[in-house]
């Protein structure tokens, strides 16, 4: 009976905002670490800060996927490396936020994957509020949900948005439609993670994977500058302090699609690996 129960058990395993080189190095570090300690069959990576903080290119996509993730997913950086352009209609393993305009801009807002005959959905949304303008994510998770929700066992969808409201809003409207609403994009890991009622797994915010030490992976003396003076200030990344890597783990029931179990995770020096 036990051995039945463990193989509906889907395990999925999502990694937060991977920023700059620091990022990359973590991932590649601990990624194979974390697949021997969970054992996951789908690990998800949000890459929208992978290269210099902004965007993915080419070289640094090939990488994440040569780590161990099965999907990147994107936010609103999606575009900051222009290279993205050439390749990101290429691959069903990348993903932009669904709710750019519709039919008017390269890639995909979700991708299906196929693991043991379990049938995965894996969707990027992006929020409106303190955001850059994009179609509704109420309207066009509406429009996905309808086109595959017959076809999948399992709906994965990272939210990328700044405010805890909209993130708690599409989670409560999508309980029992989807398995898990993650948020990304705010860089600092919540301590929300629930299963709502009808079955949708929740955490507001995943964290971010990269420098431990700046401000949200940014170099706190230019951040600090830009409040105190008021004045535009270039963010890098702070490639050279501590480092730290965000993410949970989600145990979906792949025969009704419903989650029964998320925990959230950091790596850090303040909470160091176990195996
Ligand atoms: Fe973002």
């Amino acid at each position: 009976m036990k051995l039945k129960e463990k193989r509906e058990i889907m395990r999925l395993l999502f990694i937060g905002d991977v920023v700059g080189k620091s990022g990359q190095q973590m991932v590649t570090e601990y990624l194979p670490r974390l697949k021997r300690k969970y054992h996951p069959q789908v690990t998800i990576v949000n890459g929208e800060n992978a290269t210099r903080g902004r965007g993915i290119n080419y070289q640094v996509y090939k990488k994440l996927l040569s780590d161990g993730a099965d999907v990147i997913t994107m936010g609103n950086h999606t575009w900051d490396n222009a290279e993205i352009q050439d390749f990101i209609d290429d691959t069903t393993k990348l993903i932009r936020p669904a709710n750019f305009t519709k039919n008017k801009v390269p890639g995909r807002g979700y991708t299906i994957i196929n693991v043991n005959q379990t049938k995965i959905a894996v969707l990027n949304l992006q929020g409106r509020v303190f955001m850059q303008p994009s179609d509704d994510p109420f309207a066009v998770i509406d429009e996905i949900l309808k086109e595959i929700q017959n076809q999948v066992d399992v709906i994965f969808i990272d939210f990328h948005a700044e405010t805890t409201s909209e993130k708690e809003a599409i989670a409560w409207y999508l309980d029992g439609k989807v398995s898990a609403v993650v948020g990304t994009h705010t860089h600092v890991q919540t301590n929300d993670a629930r299963i709502l009622p009808q079955g949708t797994a929740y955490l507001t915010d995943v964290g971010m994977t990269g420098p431990y030490d700046g401000i949200l992976g940014m170099k706190r003396d230019s951040v600090i500058a830009r409040f105190v003076n008021q004045m535009p200030v270039r963010f890098e990344v702070d490639e050279d302090g501590r480092q730290t890597l965000s993410g949970c783990v989600i145990d979906i029931n792949d025969k009704t699609g419903q989650a029964q179990k998320i925990s959230a995770f950091q790596i850090n020096p303040d909470h160091p690996f176990f195996e």
